[in-house]
């Protein structure tokens, strides 16, 4: 029997290329994303995993109970939970129903889902969890504000049910990626900004890092050096200064006037 994993937000950026080590490294995938999956999920399968493609909304508990489902009797060796979006720009001009669709992803399907699939792990008293969270969650997000308090509630709600599973065989890993070249600045709208413009870390390279602190139960991981350095700054820098620090990154437009 081949182990299993189930890993969302996997049609393209990390999630995908979490997806692609799983799949090296031998186990079966059910990939999620609420686009088109079909063509992420043939390119797994020439890795030599069996993979099943979920077109799903996972903002919505609907969207949750329909990825369950689709796991069906199989036990969950693996969960990634790496669905996510942002939103950049000014709050108060934001669209409600995509504030709330950022909230609703980030936070309220991640932990419903992790929920689900943790009660069954410890039932089996075994299971590894990964969390993409982010470096986003030490800094408030000046321009990109929901984003970033909903990586501050998945960060710290990583190592809190770390600390609670402690003992059951289940590990949880938060993955805390900074700037990395996915479709995540173009689907948030941050083309126009100094971040959306900056030299970004490769999501192959952020996935390996990801998946190796897993397999080795650690709980955290921050990609890169770059992003290590930052975070922890961050911890001793007053979240005012943070905050201005990240206007400038994230300023609507401001990418452009400097280029
Ligand atoms: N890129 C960065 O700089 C960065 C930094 C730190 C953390 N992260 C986090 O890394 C994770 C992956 O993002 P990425 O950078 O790889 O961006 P990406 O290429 O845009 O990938 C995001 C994935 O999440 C899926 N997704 C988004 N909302 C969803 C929803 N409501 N239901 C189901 N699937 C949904 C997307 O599916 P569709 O394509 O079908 O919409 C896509 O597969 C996210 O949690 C993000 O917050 C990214």
């Amino acid at each position: 029997m081949r182990p299993f994993a189930i890993v969302t937000g996997a049609s393209s950026g990390i999630g995908y290329e979490l997806a692609a080590i799983c799949a090296r490294e031998g186990y079966d995938l059910l990939i999620a994303a609420d686009r088109e999956v079909t063509s992420a999920a043939n390119l797994l399968r020439a890795e030599g995993a069996a993979v099943e493609g979920l077109q799903v909304d996972l903002s919505t508990l609907d969207g949750v109970a329909r990825l369950m489902a689709a796991t069906g009797a199989r036990s969950v060796d693996v969960l990634i939970a790496n669905a996510g979006h942002g939103l950049g720009g000014y709050f108060i001009e934001q669209d409600f129903d995509e504030v709330r669709h950022v909230i609703d992803t980030n936070v309220t399907g991640t932990v419903d889902l992790v929920q689900q699939v943790a009660r069954q792990m410890v039932a089996k008293g075994e299971g590894r969890i990964l969390i993409t969270g982010s470096i986003a969650g030490y800094i408030p997000g000046t321009f990109h504000a929901v984003y970033n308090a909903s990586k501050a509630f998945v960060d710290s709600f990583c190592f809190a049910l770390r600390a609670e599973l402690k003992d059951t065989g289940v590990t949880v890993t938060c993955l805390m990626p900074g700037a990395t070249e996915t479709e995540f600045f173009e689907r948030a709208r941050m083309l126009d900004t100094k971040v959306g413009q900056s030299e970004k870390d490769d999501p192959a390279d952020v996935a390996r890092e990801g998946y190796d602190a897993m397999m080795k139960g650690h709980a955290d991981i921050v990609s890169g050096w770059r992003n290590k350095v930052q975070t922890t700054l961050a911890s001793v820098t007053p979240a005012g200064v943070l905050a201005e620090r990240h206007r400038r990154m994230a300023e609507p437009g401001a990418g452009k006037a400097s280029s």
